[in-house]
């Protein structure tokens, strides 16, 4: 078990993390996944025993010092750390709902500080590996509907590039996932046609070759979408508005 490389994934109980701790797992990684549902990360254990459950609530920040100890003590190196968990609440965004927004804010944004306030003494300490954060295409622009997804992953986002400068100096790669649509619990929930929507494991295999190079900011996938979401972000609001309306009137949203 010590010459296995070491990844923390948190949200792993399903959708993308799910896909890639089997992914890293099958490729003989030892996977600590973490997320609320215990009998969800305890099926994976039981589907490959390279996944090892770290049951986990990412807004508890005790909880994340504590599971992360337990981690470090039982495997005693890690090499990557995965933070994915996220929330979407599709229909709480069509009206103004301050409780959704902090609800969302609380696990998307603080639940990923959470979890790198768990980490951030041991990557300073080690001067090695990596540190990577799901964020999404959404946090491109405001988006629709989804005010408050896309503010937490705008904030996230940006606190990523931040954290880039400073890691870089210790030797630590930080590296932001941003993901088109993935077929998963989270986007079952919209009620939208999604444009090139890809499965979980096409996510997987994306995320993989992208962490296991040995540099490179931003993941992006697939691609054909995540570039034109960029090309997106430098239109002048003017024209983003009218674009934007007027899809939305094409599929009757
Ligand atoms: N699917 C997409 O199209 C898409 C696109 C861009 C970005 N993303 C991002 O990708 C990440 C994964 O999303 P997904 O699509 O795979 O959705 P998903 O299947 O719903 O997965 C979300 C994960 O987060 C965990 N989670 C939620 N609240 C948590 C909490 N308080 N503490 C610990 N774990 C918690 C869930 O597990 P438990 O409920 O068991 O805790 C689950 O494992 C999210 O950050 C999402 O924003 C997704």
């Amino acid at each position: 078990m010590e010459d296995k490389k070491v990844i923390w994934i948190t949200g792993a109980s399903t959708g993308i993390g799910k896909a890639l701790a089997l992914k890293f797992a099958k490729i003989g990684w030892i996977v600590a996944v973490s997320a609320r549902r215990e009998n969800l990360l305890e099926e994976l254990n039981k589907e490959n025993s390279n996944i090892h459950p770290f049951p986990l609530d990412v807004t508890n920040i005790e909880q994340c010092k504590s599971v992360f100890k337990d981690i470090l003590e039982r495997f005693k190196n890690i090499e990557i750390c995965v933070f994915c968990t996220g929330i979407h609440d599709p229909k709480s965004e069509k009206k103004f709902n301050l409780e959704k927004i902090r609800k969302i804010m609380e696990v998307n944004y603080f639940g990923v500080m959470n979890s790198i306030n768990s980490i951030y003494e041991y990557y300073n300490t080690k001067k090695s590996g990596q540190i990577s954060i799901v964020s999404s295409v959404a946090g491109y622009r405001g988006l629709p509907a989804a005010g408050a997804y896309c503010a937490s992953k705008s904030a996230l986002t940006s606190f990523t590039e931040s954290l880039h400068f400073e890691m870089k100096r210790k030797n630590v790669r930080v590296s932001l996932i941003s993901p088109g649509f993935i077929k998963t619990p989270m986007t079952d929930q919209n009620d939208f046609p999604m444009p090139m929507i890809r499965s979980p494991e096409f996510a997987a295999e994306q995320i993989y070759s992208g962490l296991i190079k040995k540099s490179g900011f931003e993941i992006h996938f697939p691609k054909v979408f995540t570039f034109f979401m960029k090309f997106l972000r430098i239109l002048p609001s003017s024209i983003y508005f009218k674009f934007i309306e007027k899809g939305m009137k094409r599929i009757n949203y």
